[in-house]
């Protein structure tokens, strides 16, 4: 499977959006993920749909949006309308988890769910055939620049071998301390989007940082 690079717009400099968004599109980003945050769900609240539809604007990349809000199916419609191809949302944030992936589905759109690292790879057990993506957190949500949780990787690869056992292709993204000392790592557990912040927009040249992460990830 081809691995996938998706920079986090949470690591960019807010103050020039479309910039930072036409920087990683000419470095040559899969995909851009985009972390919409309730201040609920976790402790710290960014943007909506608003600014998701800003960024579409912006860039013809795919956009790649990380729900992490409570009662996310309220916010699916507005996202869809601001242009997301890919619509993430928390095993942990809604009861109707089922119901939910169904309705970005119907809208036609990629429909993934994330677990936190305290979340076992099983609470997806009865839901891996009815989505195209799982999201492992390698950190908990909320912040960019945080330290990768080692165990991530026994999980990427337990959940690699959940959806093998269903006969599910479903694409493994992984967030959160995604770096150039553990991509290869994540890849050979299983990952095939690889979502970088601080990798990527942290540093000078955002061409080099997508290169150096795509071989990290094809060796
Ligand atoms: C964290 C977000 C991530 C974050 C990743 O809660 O979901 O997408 O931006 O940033 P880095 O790669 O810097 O850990
Ligand atoms: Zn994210």
């Amino acid at each position: 499977m081809t691995v996938r690079i998706a920079p986090s717009v949470l690591a960019a400099d807010f103050s020039r959006l479309a910039d930072e968004v036409r920087r990683v599109e000419l470095a040559g980003a899969d995909l851009i993920h985009i972390d919409v945050m309730d201040g609920r769900f976790v402790p710290v609240l960014t943007f909506g749909a608003i600014v998701v539809a800003a960024i579409k604007r912006s860039t013809s990349v795919p956009l790649d949006v990380h729900l992490m809000i409570v009662e996310p199916d309220r916010q699916l419609d507005a996202v869809a309308d601001a242009g997301a191809s890919r619509i993430t949302v928390h095993v942990e944030a809604t009861p109707h988890l089922h119901r939910v992936v169904s309705a970005i589905r119907a809208r036609g759109l990629k429909a993934g769910v994330a677990l936190n690292p305290a979340t076992p790879v099983a609470a997806l057990s009865d839901i891996v055939n009815d989505i195209d993506h799982v999201l492992v957190m390698n950190v908990n949500p909320g912040f960019t620049g945080q330290q990768f949780i080692p165990s991530s990787l026994r999980k990427v690869a337990e959940m690699r071998a959940l959806l093998s056992a269903r006969g599910s292709q479903a694409d493994i993204e992984v967030d959160g301390g995604v770096d150039l000392g553990n991509a290869q790592a994540l890849v050979q557990a299983g990952a095939t989007i690889l979502v970088a912040g601080a990798a990527v927009f942290h540093t000078p040249d955002a061409t080099q940082a997508v290169q150096a992460l795509r071989l990290a990830a094809t060796r």
